[in-house]
């Protein structure tokens, strides 16, 4: 939908987990992830997704495409693309972003100080004359232009206003005040948020967003008190997820301003009590979105994170225990399922058809492909000869897994087997599929079965790789429940992350592993598409946009 600054009587959410997000290390996302997170993103209701950097590689910028190709619809958010303060970024952007019916161009140029001298090597006269050429370029492709002054946190506030002033002038419709380094505290932001308003004079012609990283843990608390001082736009990630600590998380904000809507109500001009929602977040859509965005990621959710995290609703002392049975309020703030926590049905089980699982599906808001279903129904009937009752966390668990697992080419799992016990010496024989199509068998044994497996799953695949992080969690509770296995993996001080789920945990370990080494080897084929860091894609030399 269109935004209009003068319009905005509420926060808008503008998503960037697509894009700082995937700044996070080993978060890389391909093409099918980063749709199906759009996708789901689109159904939480924010209204801006910035789905990637197009100049930055021939993968984002296809990505970007194809989300706005399909998540961009006329009833869809807006969807925006990054570019630096360059003519071939803001053409790459605008070159992506063309199927979207509602599109944004989000460039930034660094303002402070520290990075004009040993960034930039630019003066200020030269920082305002560039901010406002480039917003009068990026406008000649679309109205709708977000500009962010890099490391406003500490940059010094007379020269911020001027500059803000001129990209208003030039076209921008949102400027966005980012606190780059996580640097600030909450009054501190608050003020510069009612600077920028006291002292930009055309300030009214533009919605003021902020944008900040949680290097001091600060983040979310920085933005509730920018939107107390005129802030209506937020830009925020799903599980806080992105560079360094991360961004403000987009579960902790819109919650915060749910449950205290009264006392938020009166700084957007309303009265306390009035029930009109401050955002345009459905919050029942909360809980599945930073599922997916963790299993996508592999980045995991910390059993302590607010609103998310698998202890956020769970009550452990007898007097708590005792408080919320005789009422509920004693020691909750909010309902698990306003967040969509309690929303696991059990519906399907070992006799529902194809056309039961399709239509559940549907209303999870997962739309298959005939041949992504077909594969997917296999998986469930797997499952439900297993597990007697499949609960909505379980097909999420299926479809996701599918997701990662399908996307891409690579080495594909075809057999795997242990044996091991405590007479036994673990051992494992694994097959697998080269991305030549060959299949290869091998064996290995070694400190305990899943060593085994990756120990014979290194000599077939020959990847070297250095294995950092394996955890196992359930997805839900009982002894048939599926087992999830998240897994990172480092080649040359980057990180590669790997996902899967199955009902056994050495399969979903296997899976997990070469979910991992795809992602390396994909890298290790394809360097230029698949830049890892935000640095690194910055730094993408011109041959990246002659390839698009
Ligand atoms: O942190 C930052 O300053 C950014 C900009 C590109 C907005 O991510
Ligand atoms: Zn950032």
């Amino acid at each position: 939908m269109k935004i209009q600054p003068s319009q905005v009587d509420r926060v808008l959410i503008f998503d960037t987990t697509l894009r700082d997000g995937e700044q996070s290390p080993g978060a890389a996302l391909n093409g099918d992830e980063k749709l199906a997170i759009a996708r789901q993103l689109a159904r939480l209701g924010v209204d801006i997704i910035e789905a990637g950097f197009p100049f930055s590689s021939p993968g984002d910028f296809a990505a970007v495409q194809r989300i706005a190709e399909v998540v961009g619809t006329e009833d869809g958010p807006t969807i925006c693309g990054l570019a630096r303060a360059t003519r071939q970024d803001i053409q790459a952007a605008a070159d992506a972003l063309k199927p979207a019916v509602h599109s944004r161009i989000h460039l930034f140029l660094a303002t402070s100080d520290i990075h004009l001298e040993h960034k930039l090597k630019m003066t200020r006269p030269e920082v305002l004359a560039k901010a406002e050429e480039m917003v009068a370029f990026a406008k000649t492709f679309m109205d709708d232009i977000e500009f962010s002054p890099e490391d406003a946190g500490r940059s010094d506030p007379e020269f911020l206003y001027a500059v803000l002033e001129r990209v208003i002038a030039a076209g921008a419709t949102t400027v966005n005040i980012p606190d780059t380094v996580g640097y600030m505290t909450p009054s501190e932001f608050g003020g510069l948020i009612r600077g920028i308003k006291e002292n930009v004079p055309n300030i009214d012609q533009a919605i003021i967003s902020v944008h900040g990283h949680n290097d001091l843990g600060l983040a979310v608390a920085n933005f509730l008190e920018a939107v107390k001082n005129g802030a209506r736009q937020l830009e925020c990630t799903i599980n806080g997820i992105g560079e360094r600590a991360g961004n403000a998380a987009l579960e902790e904000l819109v919650m915060a301003m749910h449950v205290r809507r009264q006392y938020f109500n009166p700084f957007l001009g309303r009265p306390a009590e009035s029930e009109a929602p401050l955002t345009n977040i459905d919050t029942r859509q909360i809980f599945r979105t930073s599922r997916l965005v963790s299993n996508l990621t592999s980045m995991l959710v910390q059993p302590n994170k607010a609103i998310v995290g698998a202890n956020a609703f769970a009550h452990e002392s007898g007097i708590h225990q005792d408080g919320v049975l005789k009422n509920r309020l004693t020691y909750e703030i909010m309902d698990a399922q306003s967040i969509g926590l309690n929303d696991n049905q059990i519906v399907l089980g070992k006799l529902s058809g194809r056309n039961a699982f399709r239509s559940r599906l549907k209303e999870l808001g997962f739309e298959l492909s005939d041949q992504d279903l077909n594969r997917a129904f296999v998986r469930f009937k797997d499952l439900a000869d297993k597990k007697k009752e499949i609960s909505d966390r379980d097909l999420e668990a299926i479809v996701q897994d599918e997701t990662q697992t399908q996307s891409g080419v690579g080495f594909a799992l075809e057999r795997v087997q242990v044996s091991c016990g405590d007479h036994e010496c673990p051992t494992a024989t694994v097959t697998i599929r080269t991305p030549e199509g060959q299949e290869l068998t091998d064996a290995a044994v070694g400190t305990g079965p899943v060593d085994a497996v990756y120990r014979a799953i290194n000599r077939l695949a020959e990847v070297p790789n250095q294995l950092i992080e394996f955890s196992v969690q359930s997805v839900t509770a009982g002894i048939d429940a599926i087992g999830e296995v998240t897994i990172r993996i480092q080649h040359e001080g980057r990180i590669y992350s790997g996902h899967s789920a199955n009902t056994d945990i050495i399969v979903a370990s296997a899976q997990a592993y070469l979910n991992a080494l795809n992602r390396l080897f994909n890298a290790l084929q394809h360097p230029t598409q698949n830049p890892q860091t935000f640095q690194e894609k910055a730094a993408q030399p011109t041959q990246a946009v002659a390839q698009l």
